[in-house]
Parts: structure tokens; sequence; C-alpha cells
């Protein structure tokens, strides 16, 4: 089966997206799984510290390895914004197919050393290292706040030069506008800047955030070089309200039937994200 490098550099010659869907319970995974069969589409599986923690790493790369074989499809493991090191490491060890690190609260030294480290583990197990430069703010959740995105949140072009040149990244998360979770009033994402970046990065670019983005300007960044996009805060959110309109039905016990109508409508939304980045029939 063809590994994930294959895909990105795929979806960078034909300019579309890989997306990345977080998860944290078994009707999530399913839903992903589904939805990456029915729709031939590569999938990236994210889980963050939090979500790796809950579910068990061990747990997690034997539920995906078991059903990447099962059905043939090109589901992807990836440790999202890992910044315990000795967790990366054991991601790393573990086969997840690559490890996000967030170095972006350390100084630019600091964050270029460990990146390097981190790959210098991952590349002889051909894992691929994820990269962060920028800020990129928020949470994974639906928020009535607003949100201020400053100057210095943003990828700045000149670190990035110096970060790609020195770690030799595979790829780069860059802070564009683009923020975490679903708030009252979405920034707007910086065109001009992701383009500034892509003149000097010829690395697989990441869009983090992909929640509450409009179509439109999802497109748009797809078209300037965009080739994975990650998605955690539309799939809670419907995962939360659809198991709360299933509970009602008080004559129900069966947790199969009930998490089976809230994987079906988590698997709306993902069938929804997957035409949206034009991931489908790309196997
Ligand atoms: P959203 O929660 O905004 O979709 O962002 C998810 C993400 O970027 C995970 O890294």
């Amino acid at each position: 089966m063809k590994d994930l490098k294959y895909y990105l550099k795929k979806a960078k010659e034909e300019k579309w997206a890989i997306p990345q869907f977080n998860f944290s319970t078994i009707e999530q995974l399913k839903a992903i799984i589904n939805v990456s069969y029915k729709l031939k589409t590569p999938v990236i599986l994210g889980t963050s510290e939090g979500e790796a923690n809950y579910l068990g790493m061990e747990e997690i790369v034997s539920l995906v390895k078991i059903s990447k074989n099962k059905y043939k499809i090109p589901l992807f493991l990836n440790l999202d914004h890992g910044k315990n090191l000795d967790l990366i490491k054991k991601a790393i060890f573990l086969g997840y197919d690559s490890v996000h690190f967030d170095g972006s609260s350390l100084s630019l030294i600091e964050n270029i050393k460990i990146t390097k480290e981190l790959i210098k583990i991952a590349h002889k197990k051909n894992i691929l290292v994820e990269g962060e430069i920028g800020s990129i703010k928020g949470e994974s959740q639906l928020s009535s706040k607003k949100i201020k995105i400053l100057k210095q949140d943003l990828t700045s072009v000149s670190d990035v030069e110096k970060f790609v040149k020195e770690t030799k990244v595979d790829s780069l998360a860059v802070s564009i506008g683009n923020i975490h979770g679903v708030y009252k009033k979405m920034p707007k994402l910086d065109l001009k800047l992701l383009k500034d970046i892509k003149k000097i990065s010829k690395n697989f670019l990441v869009l983090h955030g992909g929640s509450g983005i409009e179509n439109k300007e999802i497109k748009k960044v797809i078209r300037e070089g965009i080739v994975k996009i990650n998605f955690n805060t539309e799939i809670r959110i419907i995962w939360k309200n659809s198991l709360r309109k299933y509970l009602k039905n008080k004559n129900e016990f069966k947790p199969y039937k009930i998490l089976n109508l809230v994987q079906n409508d988590i698997e709306k939304k993902l069938e929804e994200k997957v035409y949206l980045l034009n991931s489908n029939n790309k196997l």
C-alpha cells in the first residue's frame, strides 16, 4: 500500500488536499473509516495528546492498522500538536505515520533544535514530521468569545526560511489567520502571506483549524498550495448534538444502536469535507 508521502505529493501535484480528521471515540473512528472506504479518499486520523491518552496509543495504532488491512484503504495516523517529547517518541516507536511537533511557543533556535532531533529518529522509521512556525490560537470547541490574532502570531516568512533550510522538515503548519475552534467571528485568512511562504518552502503546507472556515476560503488555500487540512471542532459539535438528540429516546438502551445513529451523522459531515477538499477517488 502507498505511504503518506505518496499521497501528499499527489495532492500537491494535482491541487487537492488530504483531510485530517481528529477522533477520540470509536464511533468517530468508524465514521472516518467508512467515509474513506466509501469515497476512496486517503485520510489522516489525528489524535492530540489528550485524545491519544484517552483511547491509548497502542490501542489506536492497532485499530487503525487492522482497519487499513481489512478494508485496503489509505488510513494514516498523525500525532497532532505533540509537545511532550516522550509521547512523540512513543508515537514514532509504535508506528504512527507522522508526528506533528508543536514548537510554536519556543524560540526559533529551540524549535529548530528539537524538530531536527525528532526528524532524525522519525526518518529512520520512514515517519514524517510536521513542524510549526507561528502560533495558531484558539481551542477546538464552539465559543461565543471573540478571538484576536496579533501580528506576532502569524507565520514569519524569514523564520520559515531558516526553519526549513535547517530542519528539512516534511510538512509545515502555518499560521495565516487560521484558528482552532469555531468562534463568534472567524478571522480572515491572509492569502498573500501563504503565497510568500510557498515561494520559499517546498514542504507540504498544512492548514490547522479547518472548522468554521468558509468553503470558498478553503478552496482558495488549496489553490495556493495547502495539501493537508485539519478538522476537529465541527466533528465534536456533531458528536455532541447528535448524541444528545438520540439519548432523548427513553426506550432505547442499546449503546450500539444509539452510537450508530451518531456515527451516521458524523459521516455526513465528513463526506462534505472530503468533497470540499476534492480528495475523493484518489486511491
Ligand atoms: P478545528 O478544531 O478548528 O477544526 O482545528 C483542528 C486542528 O487544527 C487540529 O490540529
